[in-house]
């Protein structure tokens, strides 16, 4: 691997060469891995199509670079380092060698059940080391996979299901979250209902829960995998064939299948990993994040296994069996890198607990964190008592669509201030526009965060709707991708990142889509419409509040329990983490005269801003603002 960058100069001088001559610098990234055919061209797109393709005519396969690479120079080098949910179960460990055994017999079971190139198989799965091996099996047979977070319910499951036309799930029996435990295989029967191309379930036996196999269908993962061996010829893969697809939320309903691709997927979280974490050969690496969701996939799985890392995988949560969970693992297993949430950091500075004082923490050596603006408070916390003032915290940005990080400091090296992403890596072009769509050019003003050049690891469409891609992120600002956030840079052309600028709050570091939660209310036999906004939440950074307007025969109705029903509708439409905060029922909505929900309004009623509510001119009842506004929750 092309050694890290080791100092601000030499970021900035590599920086510019990045911007000069961008696909020099790439391709000289790229030529650090293994290729089964080298690729004729490095770059062509058009942002107009969309059309992107990196490294195009190349040939590989993702897995030969994750683990056979790795079995020559390091093959009793640990992979994985496992920790249970359940602090008294032993940790499990995998070499490179162990794993690599793993992949393959997976990747042969796979094939057994009739997998080929380019078919795609659903994961749905705990944080166990099979889920990472589940992701390596399809893409070692060049089959696509789809993780669906192991949160979301059997309707949200089914319609991913669906989308993707995948003929097989991965699932297991259960999993264990904190003192809960959920049963997956029975959301997996729930939604199956509804998805009749789907011919076989693999259920890994993880929680013991009793299930109901059906025949035909159903199979064991222990069964099928002590029919098979442990080599697996890596199939041949083109650069720009599709590696995943990982859904997201949008302004609209539908939730997003994000495609990603092979080569330029794979430079991208390489190159990032090893940059942005300063990464060592002896480091251990714990991104706590879940595989389900893109910080896991290209942090857990490919960024780390591709620069042959330690990783640490845990299937817990960080407050439970107390709030100590995360400082105990990290101490147990030495971790040196530690890359988390802000909502984390926030829910463990509750009250005066302070990790240094009660844990050693001498191990860790930089920090990181990601999926949603740090405030100061968490940031300046963070640092002192648990990198105890001398650990460099990288604050990265990025998105499921960007496909690694993109705005981050290098560990170290890049000087840092709270709440800033600080910098550009090498090869990302960022620019702000006015919301006049002109480029902000100066330093010290605040736009909307797009990229005006191609990088690797971008998404190249979304699964089954070329047209939609195009519109969410390329229709805004012409020839720039849009990225959806507000963004301030600056005197020191340091960015600053203010949040969404469309209708995705982003609570607790997920992403959701408020209209996909007003359709789930609306399901509610006496709900008419609702609109839902985000507000700012101490610790879930913004949280879900719902204005729903009932229909007459809800008069007299008990609200709270109406509430109770409304949240069990969202719980199982979508999942537990979209369900509202607030739910307040109003006779109507603010509208304008051509029916449009004036958002603007609500947000602010919502953010306990009832006074200064702007010009409510254009609204067809102006009356209707008064009554929201005292009826608030
Ligand atoms: C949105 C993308 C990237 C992996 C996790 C989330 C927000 C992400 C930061 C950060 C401020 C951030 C943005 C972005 N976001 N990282 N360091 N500072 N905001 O991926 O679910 O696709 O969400 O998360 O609003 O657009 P995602």
């Amino acid at each position: 691997m092309t050694p890290a960058i080791k100092s601000l100069e030499e970021y900035h001088k590599v920086y510019q060469r990045s911007i000069d001559l961008p696909e020099a610098f790439w391709a000289e990234v790229a030529n650090d891995f293994q290729w089964r055919k080298q690729w004729d061209k490095v770059l062509e797109w058009d942002f107009k199509k969309p059309e992107v393709k990196w490294f195009d005519g190349g040939e590989l396969n993702i897995t030969e670079n994750c683990l056979d690479r790795h079995l020559i120079t390091q093959p009793n080098k640990k992979a994985i380092i496992w920790e249970s949910n359940d602090p008294s179960e032993p940790s499990v460990t995998y070499t490179y060698r162990e794993l690599h055994a793993k992949v393959c017999e997976l990747a042969n079971v796979l094939k057994s059940l009739g997998v080929q190139k380019g078919d795609r198989v659903c994961i749905y799965m705990p944080m166990i080391p099979e889920l990472t091996m589940a992701l390596l099996a399809c893409a070692r047979i060049g089959a696509v996979h789809s993780v669906v977070f192991a949160g979301f319910s059997a309707r949200s499951l089914a319609d991913r299901i669906n989308d993707a036309d995948a003929h097989l799930i991965l699932t297991a029996d259960g999993a264990y979250r904190g003192a809960k435990s959920i049963d997956l295989k029975a959301i997996v029967d729930e939604a199956l209902a509804d998805c009749l191309g789907v011919r076989s379930v693999l259920v890994y036996q993880r929680t013991n829960t009793p299930i109901t196999m059906q025949p035909g269908r159903d199979l064991r993962w222990h069964d099928e995998i002590a029919k098979v061996d442990n080599l697996c010829e890596a199939v041949t893969v083109s650069s720009e064939d599709p590696l995943f697809i990982l859904y997201t939320s949008g302004s609209t309903g539908k939730p997003k299948g994000i495609m990603h691709t092979t080569a330029g997927y794979m430079v991208h979280t390489a190159y990032t990993f090893s940059n942005v974490f300063q990464y060592q050969p002896d480091d251990i690496f714990w991104c706590t994040a879940d595989i389900g969701w893109v910080t896991g996939h290209s942090y857990i799985v490919y960024g780390p296994l591709l620069n042959g890392a330690t990783v640490l995988m845990f299937e817990g949560i960080p407050t439970w069996p107390n709030n100590g969970r995360f400082w105990e693992v990290i101490d147990k297993h030495k971790v040196s890198i530690f890359y988390t949430a802000p909502t984390a950091i926030r829910s463990l500075m509750a009250g005066e607990h302070s990790p240094k004082a009660t844990h050693k923490l001498d191990s860790l050596r930089i920090l990181g964190t990601v999926g949603e603006p740090i405030n100061v408070e968490a940031w300046e916390w963070y640092h002192e008592h648990v990198g105890k003032g001398n650990c460099p915290i990288v604050d990265t940005w990025w998105q499921t669509e960007t496909g690694g990080i993109m705005i981050s400091p290098l560990a170290g090296i890049t000087p840092t201030k709270p709440g800033f992403a600080t910098l550009p890596l090498p090869g990302i072009q960022p620019a702000l526009l006015s919301e006049k769509g002109e480029e902000i050019l100066v330093n010290g003003e605040e736009g909307r965060l797009c990229i005006k050049f191609p990088w690797p690891g971008m998404a190249r469409s979304i699964w089954g709707d070329h047209n939609r891609f195009r519109e969410t992120y390329f229709s805004a600002f012409p020839n720039y991708y849009f990225t959806g956030d507000g963004c301030r840079r600056d005197l020191d052309g340091y960015y600053r990142i203010t949040g969404r600028v469309d209708d995705v709050i982003i609570v607790s570091g997920h992403n959701l889509g408020t209209a996909e939660i007003e359709n789930a209310i609306d399901e509610h036999e006496l709900v008419i419409e609702t609109a839902v906004v985000g507000y700012p939440h101490e610790l879930k950074g913004f949280a879900v509040y719902a204005f729903v307007v009932l229909l007459s025969e809800a008069k007299g109705a008990d609200e709270e329990q109406l509430r109770k029903e409304i949240n069990e509708f969202v719980s199982r439409i979508i999942g537990p983490i979209a369900k509202a905060d607030k739910i307040q029922f109003v006779t109507g909505l603010p509208k304008t005269r051509s029916g449009k929900i004036m958002r603007r309004i609500l947000r602010k009623i919502a953010e306990g801003e009832t006074d200064n509510l702007g010009d409510t001119s254009t609204l067809l009842d102006p009356g209707v603002v008064e009554e929201i506004r005292k009826g608030r929750v």
